[in-house]
């Protein structure tokens, strides 16, 4: 452009200084030097050449002032590269000592591993876990070339998540299969959370005639209160309907009279100021693949979503199998301290000061999710305190997933619900996606049914596209249609049914754990109570946890240990009190058994002190919450097991003085003999 510019205003320059030069012929001296002067007086007088000079100089003027003003904005363009340049070296060195420091606790973990004489720990870790083959695999002691660059990639997308993957992966078969892409590789070791308990109630369930020892399931997040109800509503007569539409391709986003009916469903339930909107509804087989979906499309490989912890453990599993998002915590802790006035309160400084913690790392946060009502705390968000998130949210152009697949499981009428939907406006409209489902609300877990209410047609769309993949079939959109349609049989008959049950079933095991002197957080909403055990651990560990997990199963009783919410506190459990009384009180039996067993074992043991936890385990004055105040310190430094290591890498991460003290500098000096592993993985990548 500006050589464009700068020849347009060269140009009559010249011809200008060719017009006074052709002025006329070449006489002799003096009578040229006369003549010259008179035309130079004419010349001047000239009011043409008066206005020709005038413009020439502010021609020259402005063809100056543009140069500089060009020059100035190349060397600003020039700054701004020379810093993006800076910083995408600071990024990459950083990405790289994070890895290192991973690296560095992995080869801690292996190296207890081969000390351990079994290769299994008596943590609780998974028997046989082989992790020294795929280890030397990757250093090129195993199998060809591309056999080590495929398992070194396997690798580090687990060293990533190092804590997750290492406590509930079933490592007895992490070799890298022949037959898979890296991504199936990881897909085929990934185990969520839950997957080990899961498959051992499916193998030895619970049944009150034909398997009376079978496994009672308190861990899954199921309702199992209503069947009766849903049973008898699902199979009457205006369900059965199929029209030739529902046997044909729907619109991806769902057929529209669901949708519509979803609309307006959404609108009464969740007191939207104005109808909501059918275009903006999009249908999918759960809440789980929305999750899926949406990390899909908000984020690329290794960007990250921020999410506070204790949190339902499926969410990891939903936005990395597919997605490769990672999860970035914010620890809640069960103190009371500052401003906040419940155990595991979650506040926007605790938000912040996780986003800069991941920010300085180099991680790229696209957004936040909320999971309102709480699963597994139970907390339900006060309208302000949504507000607050979702402007945090805005101001750091973070997308808020909204997840309020429990919002009709609120069972007592202390307390009372509020969906983002009942604001009259979000404060980041194109950046804020509401979700729910049938499962939970309507005691249907295995009717894969979801939606998703957005403003932003673009996140619609993308969405939409993957729809193909998670859709509902016609015949269910029907039914979910009718079901959400009969505002009577809801409101009269089933959730009046479905919440004096869900009452009635957590006052039983909550008096049982007030009994036992159990504390625990005394919550109105969704299927679970979330409790403190941290008095039956020997130590503070999350290997002790796993052990009391464990010793939970093999008496008989499924629950869900801290670990499998990413809880930063050992000893905390969720039970899921959704279930017929004769379970939950032989469930109850069993819990208590090992609990009473486990502190005989303290006691006589002698030698190891409990774990104490300072609350009283008494309630409140309002009797809502049990009160817990006790802070757990950090798994000590010198701990060499890996429950410890696991703690302890957990507490540095956290610790921007670890990250700044423990350079790859320090670690190549001090531990040559890792660091030289380091360099040669990298130098394969
Ligand atoms: C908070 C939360 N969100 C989503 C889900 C998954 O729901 P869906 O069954 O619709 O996939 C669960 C299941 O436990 C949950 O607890």
């Amino acid at each position: 452009m500006s050589c464009i510019c700068i020849s347009g205003f060269s140009e009559p320059n010249m011809a200008s200084s060719s017009r006074i030069q052709s002025l006329g012929p070449r006489p002799g001296f003096s009578t040229l030097h006369r003549l010259r002067k008179k035309r130079k007086a004419q010349r001047l007088k000239d009011p043409l050449d008066a206005l020709l000079l005038k413009t020439l100089a502010a021609q020259r003027d402005m063809e100056e002032r543009f140069l500089q003003m060009e020059e100035r904005r190349l060397q600003r363009d020039l700054e701004a590269e020379e810093r993006r340049i800076q910083l995408e070296q600071r990024r990459f060195e950083l990405e790289r000592d994070h890895e290192f420091r991973m690296f560095n606790v992995f080869a801690q973990m292996l190296s207890i591993l081969k000390q351990s004489n079994n290769g299994s720990f008596a943590s609780g870790l998974p028997q046989g876990m082989d992790l020294s083959q795929a280890f030397s695999d990757s250093t090129g002691a195993g199998e060809g070339a591309q056999q080590e660059v495929r398992t070194t990639q396997l690798v580090r997308p687990v060293l990533d998540r190092t804590a997750y993957v290492f406590d509930f992966c079933n490592h007895s078969d992490f070799q890298s299969s022949p037959y898979l892409s890296v991504r199936g590789n990881i897909a085929n070791i990934f185990r969520g959370s839950t997957e080990e308990g899961y498959r051992a109630y499916h193998a030895d369930k619970y049944e009150e005639d034909k398997n009376p020892t079978g496994i009672i399931n308190f861990g899954t997040s199921e309702n199992k209160l209503c069947f009766d109800l849903m049973s008898k509503r699902l199979t009457q007569s205006d369900m059965n309907v199929i029209e030739p539409p529902l046997l044909q391709y729907p619109d991806w986003k769902g057929h529209m009279f669901l949708r519509e009916e979803v609309a307006r469903f959404l609108t009464y339930y969740c007191k939207a100021p104005a109808p909501l909107k059918a275009e903006n509804v999009i249908i999918l087989n759960g809440c789980g693949s929305l999750f899926s979906a949406l990390a899909t499309v908000l984020c690329d490989p290794g960007e990250a979503f921020l999410i506070a912890t204790p949190f339902y453990g499926g969410i990891t599993q939903s936005v990395f199998l597919y997605g490769n998002v990672k999860l970035v915590y914010a620890h809640l802790d069960s103190q009371v301290t500052g401003t906040c006035n419940r155990p595991f309160q979650l506040t926007v400084e605790k938000l912040k000061k996780a986003l800069q913690d991941a920010q300085s790392e180099g991680v790229r946060v696209k957004a936040l999710i909320l999971l309102n009502p709480h699963n597994p705390l139970g907390d339900i968000y006060s309208l302000s305190e949504l507000h607050d998130f979702l402007e945090f949210a805005k101001r750091h152009e973070l997308h808020v997933i909204v997840d309020e697949i429990y919002m009709l499981s609120v069972f007592d009428d202390s307390a009372t619900f509020h969906s983002v939907l009942e604001m009259d406006r979000f404060p980041d409209p194109q950046r804020t996606h509401v979700m729910w489902g049938i499962t939970k609300d309507f005691a249907a877990a295995g009717i894969r049914f979801g939606t998703l209410y957005t403003l932003n047609q673009d996140v619609a769309n993308a969405v939409a596209s993957l729809c193909y993949f998670h859709g509902v079939c016609g015949p269910v959109q029907y039914k979910m249609a009718q079901l959400l349609r009969d505002r009577d049989w809801i409101n009269q008959v089933y959730l009046r049914a479905n919440h004096e049950r869900l009452k009635a079933a957590h006052t039983f095991v909550t008096d049982e754990l007030k009994t036992l002197g159990v504390p625990f957080l005394n919550r109105n909403a969704g299927f679970f109570v979330w409790i403190d055990f941290r008095k039956y651990l020997r130590r503070g560990t999350f290997e002790e946890e796993m052990l009391l997990w464990r010793r939970f199963l093999d008496n008989k009783v499924l629950l869900s240990c801290g670990k499998a919410f990413e809880c930063n506190e050992p000893g905390w459990f969720r039970i899921i009190f959704s279930d017929k009384i004769h379970r939950l009180q032989l469930g109850m039996q069993r819990v208590r058994e090992v609990l009473e067993e486990h502190e005989h074992g303290i006691l006589n043991e002698g030698k190891d002190q409990p774990c104490e936890s300072d609350s009283e385990g008494k309630a409140d004055s309002a009797d809502e919450v049990i009160f817990v105040s006790h802070h757990q310190e950090p798994a000590s430094a010198g701990g060499s097991n890996l429950g410890d290591l696991i703690g302890l890498l957990q507490q540095q991460m956290r610790s921007s003085d670890w990250l700044q003290k423990n350079t790859v500098e320090q670690f190549a000096q001090e531990k040559p003999e890792v660091y030289d592993v380091f360099r040669k993985l990298v130098g394969k990548q």
